[in-house]
């Protein structure tokens, strides 16, 4: 049985694991291995801590948990992306490997797209790295539209990213 909900503080470190241990996962062979290994549980988990203690922060973060954090989905504001119609940004949505492919992905996505809606947000991007086919997938599948691409330093090292837009009031999801 796994619950979606909105993540507290408690989950933090949970979240931390999932984002570390999937970033490995699936990065490996695209960003450099040194980034990788620099990323930590510590550091990240600081980051949403951060966060969910701050009342002004804008994120809005989600966890699918089964007894301990198994996914998760942060969504916010857009980041200046340069689409002005798109005011809402997924900022990133990560499911262990081991429980990919069951359905965690799209329920993250969703509840994160009713609350958008809910207040008052009509489109949505999410920038994922051009050679990620396994994310591009999902959002396509999910009815993304490929709105553009730029170039990212990652890890000392330029990578391309492909940003896809959703219409949160088309519910196509
Ligand atoms: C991408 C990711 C979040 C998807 O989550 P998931 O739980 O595995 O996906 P779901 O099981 O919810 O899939 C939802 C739908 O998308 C489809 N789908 C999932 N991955 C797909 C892919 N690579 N290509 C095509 N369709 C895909 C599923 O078949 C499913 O379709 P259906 O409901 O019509 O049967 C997850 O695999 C993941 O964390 N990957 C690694 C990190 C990552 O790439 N994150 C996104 C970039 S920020």
């Amino acid at each position: 049985m796994v619950r979606i909900r909105r993540a507290r503080l408690e989950d933090v470190p949970g979240v931390a694991r999932v984002q570390v241990d999937t970033w490995r996962a699936t990065y490996r062979g695209v960003v450099p291995e040194a980034f990788l290994e620099g990323l930590s549980y510590e550091g990240q988990a600081e980051r949403w801590a951060q966060g969910l203690k701050t009342p002004t922060w804008p994120g809005r973060l989600f966890v699918a948990e089964s007894g301990e954090v198994v996914g998760f989905a942060a969504f916010g504001p857009d980041r200046a992306s340069g689409f002005p119609d798109y005011t809402a940004e997924l900022w990133t949505l990560y499911v262990l490997p081991a429980w990919q492919g069951k359905g965690l992905g799209r329920a993250l996505f969703q509840e994160g797209a009713r609350l958008l809606r809910a207040e008052s947000h009509r489109r949505m991007l999410v920038w994922v790295l051009k050679e990620n086919l396994q994310g591009r997938g999902f959002y396509e599948r999910l009815g993304g539209v490929l709105l553009g691409e730029r170039e990212i330093t990652l890890g000392g090292i330029k990578l391309w990213e492909v940003a896809y837009g959703f219409d949160l009031w088309g519910q196509r999801w």
